[in-house]
Formats: structure tokens, sequence, C-alpha cells
């Protein structure tokens, strides 16, 4: 029966008058959710499947709809199909293009399906694919930081705490904190694919379906772990969604915060690693200028995410089962926080690697500014003073160094024993940048020997993936 009503939707039945044009357009999200017709014909490539494994639809119906559905699909890679708001969607766009091509057997399709079950299956199919790919640009990153740190194991920088001078550290062990750092966000990622990846078909509309269906077997069709274990939970669950922002946020924090780093030793000021210049540009009246502008990008992108979080927080809360339109404002937060979270991904994958130490100016960064006067503090107590004692003489010695410009390396013996009898010739291989580093050798420590151990323990870890 063709549909004689006022309405030309797919859902016209019960109407009697047309959609509003303002409504339509209001209420439509096919602008944004064509993104995953690939996902929408492969999920209904799965169903039709199993509808004739089922009985419910005869082989010939099946074969019919699949050969359809994927010349669709083509159509659509090649810029040949027609998107029409009038047909709000993704999902009844497809459908009403299969029935246009295929006649009567187009409209079986939809049998023991609700575009319920049906979103939250694309959503959850689009969410894999975009987190496998993040997870290798992720990877890829990973892979570019511990060979950075590798080649910059025994390079010397100043550590800071307070964005002082605190003490000195090695340059591949900085690099290391950055790839720890990452390293538990590819964790949260893989995490949260656990719980991407079931399958909510077969849910239907909110309650399931009279028809006799194997969700078992749509769920093994897409690659799903499993089905989800309540219908009224699997339509209304954006859970993955948050969680996959969650992800997000906290990556493009640790991003933001390397990228302030960039930022700042790329400076005139601190003037530790030049950024090649195709990762800069210049200005327009200042013609000195270059400008950091691929970690400044990234570290601003972090405010937009954030924010997506805060979005689909926020559209969760308070909704009652089962499914509610609120829904569908929640892919265009998390399509574009998987595409910032990709472009700043593969941005840094490139840059980070590619940074420029200036290992002179580093180690003159490192000199000044008393760092190692912990080291002089350890000393003195390896000599039976206790610490508290020691950090009060070293107090005064650094004092007596800031009024004469002078680094404790560069005080003489008697200088340095006018503040205790305890100091012998021996101080001076403690008071070295490289005596500091290197006697930091343990797990986790900053010594050039843990760092070329923790690059390899890291290296490990990626080619296990
Ligand atoms: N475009 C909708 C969404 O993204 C699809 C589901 C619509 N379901 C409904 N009962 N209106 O959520």
């Amino acid at each position: 029966m063709s549909n004689n009503n006022s309405s030309d939707k797919p859902w016209g039945g019960r109407f009697t008058e047309a959609t509003d044009a303002f409504v339509e357009r209001f209420t439509a999200s096919v602008d944004f959710d064509r993104r995953f017709y690939r996902h929408d014909i492969q999920g209904s490539i799965a169903h039709a499947t199993m509808l004739a494994e089922c009985g419910v639809l005869t082989g010939e119906e099946k074969q019919q709809i699949i050969d359809g559905l994927t010349a669709i699909r083509e159509d659509i890679e090649t810029g040949n199909f027609n998107w029409s708001v009038s047909l709000e969607d993704v999902h009844m766009n497809i459908e009403a293009e299969l029935t246009k091509r295929i006649g009567i057997t187009g409209k079986k399709l939809h049998t023991g399906r609700s575009r319920n079950d049906q979103v939250a299956t694309d959503i959850r199919l689009y969410l894999r694919d975009a987190i496998d790919e993040i997870a290798a640009e992720l990877t890829r990153l990973q892979q570019g930081l511990l060979d950075l740190a590798a080649r910059e194991a025994d390079t010397i920088m100043p550590g800071f705490t307070h964005l002082q001078s605190a003490q000195p550290v090695t340059f591949g062990h900085h690099l290391l904190a950055w790839f720890e750092m990452l390293q538990r966000d590819y964790e949260r990622l893989l995490d949260c694919r656990k719980r991407v990846n079931r399958s909510p078909l077969g849910a239907a509309a909110l309650a399931g379906t009279s028809y006799p269906i194997d969700r078992e077997l749509t769920s093994k069709l897409l690659g799903f772990d499993a089905p989800t274990g309540n219908s009224l939970d699997s339509v209304s669950d954006r859970d993955f969604a948050i969680e996959f922002c969650s992800f997000a946020a906290l990556l493009m924090t640790h991003l933001s915060r390397a990228s302030e780093e960039i930022i700042l030793w790329s400076s005139a000021q601190f003037n530790f690693i030049d950024l090649p210049d195709r990762f800069c540009t210049g200005s327009s009246i200042m013609p000195q200028k270059k400008n950091p502008d691929v970690p400044e990008l990234v570290r601003g992108k972090t405010g937009r995410v954030n924010g997506h979080l805060v979005s689909l927080l926020t559209l969760m809360k308070s909704q009652p089962l089962a499914y509610n339109k609120d829904n569908q404002e929640d892919k265009e937060p998390l399509f574009d926080a998987v595409d910032t979270v990709r472009d700043c991904l593969r941005a840094f994958a490139d840059m980070a690697p590619a940074m420029l130490p200036k290992r002179d100016k580093m180690r003159a960064a490192a000199i000044a500014g008393f760092s190692t006067a912990t080291d002089l503090a350890d000393y003195l107590v390896r000599k039976g003073i206790p610490f508290r004692d020691a950090h009060e003489i070293v107090g005064k010695a650094v004092g007596y160094g800031v009024q004469s410009s002078k680094d404790l390396s560069e005080m003489s013996l008697d200088e340095l024993k006018q503040f205790s009898s305890d100091i012998e010739n021996d101080v001076f291989d403690v008071l070295t940048l490289e005596g500091s580093v290197a006697a930091r050798d343990h797990l986790g420590g900053t010594a050039p020997n843990q760092v070329r151990q923790a690059v390899e323990r890291n290296r490990a870890l990626l080619s296990a993936r």
C-alpha cells in the first residue's frame, strides 16, 4: 500500500498534515549523521542477513537488499546520492532510496528494528573505527617520543618545579614523562573500546521485538564482542561516547601541557629547541617572527574537546528511559571530538620527534639557578650531617652565590668550606651536572642509564600492541 497521508514521511501514517518546514529542518540530522552512512549500511546488511537466517526474510529478499545497499554505498562514495532533509536522517534517506530501487523488499528491511537500535549500532560502529585510527596515531606519537628520548638520553636540561629551575634532568627523561601520560591515555582508550564494542541491535524501539531474531548473530557479523543485556538501556545508553570524550579531554589536556612546553622552549627567552619551519608561520607585520602555531592550536583546541565532554554529560543528565530525541545531539560533539583528537595527534606525531634540541643552551640553563644544591645537601648527609642541617648549610651557600654571582660549582673549596668544614675536594664530583643526573640511577630516575632502560621497556610495550 502506498502512503496515503498528508505527510511523505516513512512514519507519516498517523499524521494529517505535513511537517512544518522549519520543524523539518530543526529536527533533521542528515546534515551531520550522513557521516556514518557506511556503518548504517554495514548494520543493515547484518540485520538483513540475520532476518534471512531466522526465516523472517527469504534468501532472495536478503540478496536484493544487500545488492541494493551495496550499490547505494558506491553511489554515496562517488557523490551520486541525493540527501534529502525531508527524510530527516541517514537511516531514512538510505532506506527510502533502497525502496525506490528494489521496491517492496526494501520496505521489509526495517522488520524487527527501529531507528533507535539502528542509530545506537551505527554510533558504536563509527566510534570503534575512530578509536582504532586514533590508537594507531597515538602509537605513532609514542614511537616518535621514544626515538627522540633515546637520542637525547644524555642531554642535560633544567628540571622545573613552579617553573623555577629545580634540579638538572635529562631531556630524554622529560620526553619519557610525556610518554607515560600518553600511555595512560592509550590504556583508557582501549578500555573504553571494550564498552563501545557491544551490539544494541535487536533492542528495536525500546522493548525488543516479537520476531524470532538472533542477536548473537548480528553481534558476531558486526564484529562486536557481545550483544548488550537490556533493551531499554541499549537504546538510551551513550556512556561509551561520554567515556570516549573523557579519554579525549584528558589526552588533549596532556597534549596542551606538552604544547605549552614546546612554546616556552622555542621562545627566545628559553631557547631550548628549534621547531622546524614547516610547523611554524610568520607574522604579516613583524618580519622577524616565527610563531609556534601548531602547538598553540593544539593547546587551544583542548578547550573545545573539554566542552564536548561537558555537553554529553549534560545531554544525558536526567534523561528518563528509554530513547529520547535529545540523543540526536550526541553526534556533533562526538564527531568533533574525534576529528580534533585525530588531527592534533597527527600534528603532534609529525612535530614532536622533529624538535631540534639546542643542547648547549639547555646545558647552560641547567647550570644557572643552583640546580645542584640538593646534590650538595645529599653530599653533606653522606658525611654524617642530618638532612635538615645540610639543607640550612646549602641555603647559606646559595645565598652567598646569589650575592657573588657564582654557581656552587664555581666556588673554590675554601669558599665552600666557610659553610661546612666537612666539605672536601670530592664535592666537585657531585656539583657537576653529569654527576647530579647520573646519581639518580633507580627505576624512574633521570640518569641516562635509566632513560635508556625505560626506552627499551617502552619499546617492548609498543611492539606488543
Ligand atoms: N536521527 C535520530 C538520532 O540521531 C535517529 C533515531 C530517531 N528515532 C526516533 N524515534 N525519532 O537519534
